[in-house]
C-alpha cells in the first residue's frame, strides 16, 4: 500500500534542497522501493548546463547503489503545476520498474496526476530487447 501523502511530502521536502541556479526551477523526487526504503533526489545543475542532472534520475542512482532494484511508485514535484518527468529520466526508470506508479504535484503538493510509467514511455527500448535480462 501507497502512501501518497507521505511520498509527496518527501518529495516536497527534497525539493527544498535543488541546486538550480540557472533555471531557477527547483525539483524533488521520492522513489519507493519495494522493501519499503524511500530515497529522494533533486535536480543539481552546472555551470555546464549539460550537466545537470535530474532529481529523478539521482533518486534512482541514490537508490540502485544502496542495493534497492524494485520500485512501485515515484512521487515527482515542480513548481507551478504539476510536471512529467523527462525523456531521459524515463528511459533510466524503466529500466527497473515497467510498472511504476509516477505521481506528479506541483511545488505545494496541491494538483496531483497518477500514470503508469509505461503509459509515458510506450514502447520502450528494455533491457529484454537485449535477450539479456527481464527488468522488474
Ligand atoms: N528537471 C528535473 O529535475 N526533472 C525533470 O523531469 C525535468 C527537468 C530539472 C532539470 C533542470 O535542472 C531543471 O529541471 C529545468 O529543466
Amino acid at each position: 500500500m501507497i502512501d501518497e501523502d507521505k511520498l509527496i511530502a518527501l518529495a516536497l521536502e527534497a525539493r527544498k534542497q535543488a541546486y538550480c541556479p540557472y533555471s531557477n526551477f527547483p525539483v524533488g523526487a521520492a522513489l519507493l522501493a519495494a522493501d519499503g526504503r524511500v530515497f529522494s533526489g533533486c535536480n543539481v545543475e552546472n555551470a555546464s548546463y549539460g550537466l545537470t542532472m535530474c532529481a529523478e534520475r539521482v533518486a534512482l542512482f541514490k537508490a540502485v547503489s544502496e542495493g534497492a532494484w524494485k520500485f512501485s511508485a515515484i512521487a515527482i514535484a515542480c513548481g507551478e503545476g504539476a510536471c512529467a518527468p523527462c525523456g531521459a529520466c524515463r528511459q533510466v526508470l524503466y529500466e527497473f520498474a515497467p510498472d511504476l506508479l509516477v505521481i506528479m504535484t506541483d511545488g505545494e503538493g496541491k494538483s496531483r496526476k497518477r500514470v503508469k510509467l509505461s503509459e509515458l514511455l510506450p514502447q520502450a527500448f528494455s533491457p529484454t530487447d537485449l535477450g539479456e535480462k527481464g527488468s522488474g
